[in-house]
């Protein structure tokens, strides 16, 4: 989604926004911009496409200002254009800003300002803040001041970065419900959108909360609540460098974020297990009446919501409660069957989607217990929920989703299993699993062993228009995330259903060549799904079988048997194969692997 970048010091500020916003091009985007200031005046730089046409446009300027702000937009008011980019200034050229989020009253606020005089260039809601800003300046002659009238008038999100000639050192920075994070160093204050952007000039970064605005100067920084009172800033350590935000030597993130599966996976589960035991502190130091839960509802988007099934399938084996998992968009309107007797657990990669975030506030206005499980430490998810616990899978940079829900599987086996024991189940085969969850890594490891005859399965993706993933119990969110993974980067439509629902219409697809990848790993049900892919060599398919059970291999055109493991933790090894077979059909199809068209990393609006 957007990025923004801002800075004030005693150097020039084009080097550190254009840094700035490179590191955040993964978030998807499609127009640029800067604005320098100077007592001067306000010079703003802005375009439609990739930063690379920004920086033609800044090639023949000398920009040497010391502060300044920039943004890389993601069109969600107003097509992609020139005008419709950031930054937008007011029409006396005093103000400028940018913003992330979205101004849900901005039409209203655009007709009165409109009756007031004022003149629009832009489709965008963005525009509405900076006039509202230049109107209450008129009257406040006080950028503080004019701020906080504004942010009175706004409904809706935000991350917004505002300099002014009135002040020409100073920028002015609001949040609500959009990231922000801010951080210094001897040469100045800066912030920015996510911490990618900064981490070559600090790992102590300071994030802000919901509702605090922020006044920066080259050499001091002043952090208000939503309440308007002065607060102490409270940096946090980023534990990752800028190295663990490249491509070190592979040729996509994507591939990268594949192969760092067994480190981020052996980081997640650091500390989890004392010998044979659970350990997670953040579960056993709730409030919660665990005797009187009768609920737990798993809550995400995308990805996170394939974890999502995966645990709750997990969870019923082990524990009679009543359990579903939803996607977040839909929990936030459906007049969730919620109270103070459900725990809900909220997953979340980045810990900053729009839809997940607002599913967190209606589980916490109905006084359900709630969990965040998330990858981004001091997140908008993880400052706000009862507890969070953290998968430590470091920057994931790709669009789709790799090491993020490797990570997120192991973490809510270990969840499910200590939730299980909360409520007065032992989870059935419990040092099987803990066994193999503790050697996860090296499976892993093995899996990848697989990349080159997966680069091979993938050719037979070349001339084929679909692909259809099935699996049962376990395997079923494992076949929902490979055709996701394969529909995200290669653009093949791909489908996934449960191998009993076969029968009841997808079959009418098959047809001679058509690709099945079939998973057959839980022992209970392998020889059902069988039946199920023999219904499809029937009629023509070619089917890529997954299992790690004793099927004769020569009924079947290929056959990958991963790494024996307890089945509750096999769709870990599963997924990893998927991820690459997608892989390398995207390569094969020439598509641009780390940035899937209309995709985002992080949705943080609805
Ligand atoms: C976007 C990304 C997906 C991700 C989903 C949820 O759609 O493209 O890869 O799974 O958001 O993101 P989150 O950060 O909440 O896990």
């Amino acid at each position: 989604m957007c990025g923004i970048t801002g800075f004030t010091g005693s150097e020039s500020a084009l080097p550190f926004l254009m840094q700035g916003l490179s590191r955040l091009e993964y978030r998807g985007y499609d127009s640029a911009g800067v604005t320098l200031i100077s007592p001067q005046g306000l010079e703003t730089l802005k375009t439609k496409g990739r930063l690379s046409e920004l920086e033609e446009l800044l090639k023949s300027r000398t920009l040497n200002q010391c502060a300044g702000i920039g943004h890389t937009r993601w069109a969600t008011h107003g097509v992609p254009s020139n005008l419709n980019a950031h930054p937008h200034e007011n029409e006396a050229e005093t103000i400028s800003l940018v913003h992330n989020g979205i101004i849900e009253n901005y039409a209203e606020l655009k007709e009165d300002l409109i009756h007031a005089g004022y003149h629009f260039q832009s489709d965008t809601d963005s525009e509405v803040i900076v006039q509202l800003l230049d109107y209450y300046y008129k009257s406040e002659q006080n950028m503080f001041t004019a701020l906080k009238k504004t942010l009175k008038m706004l409904r809706g999100s935000w991350a917004l970065c505002i300099v002014s000639v009135y002040e020409p050192d100073t920028l002015y920075v609001a949040k609500k419900e959009s990231p922000m994070i801010i951080g210094q160093y001897e040469k100045g204050t800066f912030c920015a959108s996510d911490a990618p952007a900064v981490l070559s000039y600090t790992k102590d970064i300071l994030p802000l909360a919901d509702g605090d605005m922020a006044v920066l100067r080259p050499n001091s920084l002043q952090v208000y609540n939503a309440a308007g009172k002065k607060m102490q800033p409270a940096f946090i350590h980023f534990p990752y460098d800028v190295q663990a935000a490249q491509k070190g030597g592979y040729d996509s993130f994507m591939m990268k974020e594949i192969y760092e599966q067994p480190k981020a996976v052996r980081e997640t589960l650091r500390g989890r297990f004392r010998g044979m035991k659970i350990y997670m502190p953040e579960i056993d130091e709730l409030k919660t009446d665990w005797q009187n839960v009768n609920r737990i509802v798993l809550i995400a988007c995308g990805t996170a919501y394939h974890a999502c099934i995966y645990a709750d399938t997990l969870l019923k084996r082990d524990a009679r409660i009543m359990s579903y998992a939803q996607p977040a968009s839909e929990f936030r309107y459906c007049s969730p069957n919620v109270d103070e007797h459900t725990v809900c657990i909220f997953v979340s990669q980045s810990g900053e989607t729009a839809d997940t975030i607002a599913a967190m506030k209606l589980a916490k206005a109905k006084h359900c217990t709630t969990i965040a499980m998330t990858n981004v430490l001091g997140s908008s998810l993880a400052r706000q929920t009862d507890t969070v616990v953290y998968t430590g899978a470091g920057p994931e940079i790709a669009v789709a989703s790799t090491k993020a829900y490797t990570t997120q599987l192991v973490l809510l086996h270990v969840l499910m299993m200590k939730i299980s024991e909360k409520l007065g189940y032992k989870p059935k085969n419990i040092t099987r699993r803990i066994r193999d969850l503790k050697r996860m890594p090296e499976i892993i490891e093995e899996t990848l062993g697989y990349r080159d005859q997966m680069k091979e399965l993938a050719h037979m993706l070349k001339d084929q228009r679909d692909a259809y993933f099935i699996g049962r119990q376990l395997d079923y969110p494992t076949a929902l995330e490979g055709a996701l993974k394969l529909k995200e980067i290669s653009y093949v439509h791909a489908d996934a259903y449960y191998g009993g629902e076969l029968k009841h219409g997808p079959i009418a697809l098959i047809e001679k060549n058509t690709v099945v990848v079939a998973l057959a790993t839980q022992p209970d049900i392998a020889a059902k799904t069988i039946s199920n892919i023999e219904e499809t060599i029937a009629r023509g398919a070619n089917v890529i079988l997954v299992t790690d059970q004793n099927i004769p291999a020569e009924k079947f055109h290929h056959v990958l048997r991963i790494p024996d493991a307890a089945p509750e933790l096999a769709n870990i090894t599963s997924v990893v194969l998927l991820q690459l077979f997608a892989y390398f059909a995207a390569e094969e199809k020439g598509c641009d692997i780390d940035k899937p068209r209309n995709l985002a990393k992080s949705v943080t609006v609805e």
